[in-house]
């Protein structure tokens, strides 16, 4: 079974929830084998910098594994990962305050490369017995560097190219044995070596896009320095992670998972299903808000493609009947989340000798969970079962998460590696709730239809167009109001129909789409021809902040 974590299902409380991963699974479960054994791994050690998880994202875009851990493991479980090399990221901290966060020097005596960026500079530097002191100016944005092109971490690069820096703290003195690779006007230390010892470290970013041969410097270190081989490529994560899935659950062991239709949860069924075939059992709750055609395409995919013993329970009208006459946003998010965990937990109740629970959880889940930053506070969205003690008392085997280690970058090409429909991969963030947010005020199921079928049209007009890519989530808003209008000879008065379009990196922040004036035009008639109970469609010009993303 695989539960979509409860974040996606509802943004709030929905009961008192216990982090699954503890409340589940009290005893812990046989360890799991590492679906990335046989790989090359870069260990990177995180003092709490904004970047870590673009490092990460760095080197594996090199092709090679990275793993991030807290700067609080000890070495020898660092050693124990076999790592090829360590990069210590930066941090917030300056190494001159009291409690900044240090690093067992025994680190630098291995024999493994170490690169140092930013705060881990300055901790090498520190740490090694050099000297580190507070800039007469803070060094921010993007700074002319001079590279020396002769050591192998900056071979292949220009003499002079911008870096992105942000530090008040620099090396003024390198310890014994390093020399500057790198020097910009105020900073003589913008890199530094010791070759014999393959230790380097660098002041400014090259995992931000600003630093423009920054890929090339994250590059250098892997292959010139550490030797990699550019091992990591998603087929053979495929392949070890069937494996280690077979070997977690065993001949015949079963597992049940949650399929919510987003990403991460079908391309983990997917996988999972390619390891244990029908042993595993996918729980899909049709609770009715879904968008066009969902329902079929998992219906699809996880019979014919990917055979998975599929229970789709249809608890439409359920649904329904519960939201009648609700109109109060957080209400209706709130009564969605417990009722899908209800039909869920009614189904995990049914199913006999599963022993295993799946979850697409993936790597910011887990690294923003706490379980890298080394903080006890595992973020109550994540791993959240919310589930009754009785259902979870059922999965005595623990917890199956192969793409655990994954970016969502990766988790789709893992997608598109194993032939999944392409609408499945790309599928853009739809919240939990669904279409429910998307009605403003009470639900019905003319409403429903009216929102299902103008999303449908928006989408395949933005496919038409080629924007699908462009613009980040876009979808339409069935507004409360009405409005008056004319249809042939007739007086109507018939909703106001939103579209929402919009781009960010992240969602925290948002702009809208300057979709083209042309796909708009041919958006709004096709709507208020084609769609019942609409006469005007209104386009959403707002920012986030202050607006957010969805209306409700
Ligand atoms: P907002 O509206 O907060 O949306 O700017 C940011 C992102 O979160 C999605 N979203 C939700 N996802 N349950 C979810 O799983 C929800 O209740 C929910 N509300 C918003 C939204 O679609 C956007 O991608």
């Amino acid at each position: 079974l695989l539960l979509i974590s409860h974040e996606k299902l509802c943004r709030i409380e929905v009961m008192a929830y216990v982090p699954l991963r503890t409340a589940c699974f009290s005893s812990q479960p046989k360890e799991v084998p590492h679906p990335m054994q046989n790989v090359q791994r870069i260990v990177l050690v995180d003092f709490g910098a904004q970047y870590t998880q673009l490092i990460a994202r760095r080197v594996r875009e090199a092709k090679v594994f990275c793993e991030v851990v807290s700067y609080l493991t000890p070495l020898s479980e660092i050693l124990e990962k076999k790592p090829v090399g360590i990069i210590l990221s930066g941090g917030p901290a300056s190494v001159l305050d009291a409690d900044a966060p240090h690093i067992d020097p025994a680190i630098y005596e291995q024999g493994i490369p170490v690169l140092g960026i930013c705060y881990g500079m300055q901790l090498t530097a520190y740490t090694l017995g050099g000297t580190v002191e507070r800039a007469a100016q803070r060094e921010y944005g993007r700074v002319p560097v001079d590279f020396d092109v002769n050591s192998p971490l900056f071979a292949g690069m220009k003499a002079q190219s911008v870096a992105w820096m942000s530090h008040t703290f620099h090396v003024t003195h390198a310890p014994e044995g390093f020399t500057s690779i790198a020097h910009s006007e105020n900073c003589a230390f913008c890199a530094m070596a010791n070759p014999e010892k393959r230790i380097y470290a660098v002041q400014f970013h090259p995992e931000v896009t600003h630093s423009e041969e920054g890929q090339k410097v994250i590059a250098n270190f892997l292959y010139n320095v550490c030797g990699c081989t550019g091992d990591w490529t998603m087929s053979t994560f495929i392949d070890n992670a069937i494996a280690s899935i077979r070997e977690q659950v065993g001949p015949n062991g079963r597992v049940m998972l949650g399929l919510s239709g987003g990403v991460d949860s079908s391309v983990a069924a997917a996988l999972i299903s390619r390891a244990i075939g029908e042993r595993l059992t996918c729980v899909y709750v049709d609770h009715g808000f879904m968008r066009k055609n969902e329902t079929e395409s998992v219906r699809e995919v996880f019979t014919k493609q990917f055979p998975v013993n599929l229970v789709i329970v249809d608890a439409r009208d359920r649904f329904l009947t519960k939201l009648a006459g609700v109109s109060d946003p957080e209400t209706k998010r709130k009564l969605i989340g417990g009722e899908f965990v209800y039909c869920f937990a009614d189904e995990a109740k049914k199913l006999e000798g599963v022993e295993f629970l799946a979850q697409g959880t993936i790597y910011p889940d887990v690294i923003e969970s706490g379980s890298v930053k080394g903080s006890a506070v595992i973020k109550s969205h994540h791993n959240v079962g919310g589930l009754p003690a009785d259902v979870r008392a059922k999965f005595t085997g623990g917890l199956v998460e192969p793409l655990r280690m994954l970016f969502k970058d990766e988790v789709r090409k893992v997608g598109e590696e194993l032939s999944m429909p392409h609408d499945m991969v790309w599928r853009q963030p739809f919240p939990g709730p669904g279409l429910a947010i998307r009605i403003m005020g009470d639900i019905t199921a003319d409403k429903l239809e009216t929102v299902r079928e103008s999303d449908a049209i928006l989408r395949e007009e933005v496919a038409l167009a080629g924007l699908e890519r462009d613009v980040n989530q876009y979808f339409t808003v069935l507004t409360n109001t009405r409005t008056v209008g004319v249809m042939g000879d007739e007086r109507t008065h018939d909703f106001v129909l939103a579209i929402r379009a919009v781009t960010t990196d992240d969602f925290m922040t948002v702009d809208w789409a300057r979709l083209p004036y042309d796909l708009l035009a041919k958006v709004s008639a096709r709507i208020v021809n084609e769609v019942p109970r609409v006469n005007r469609v209104v386009y959403d010009i707002t920012t986030k902040p202050p607006a957010t993303v969805e209306w409700e």
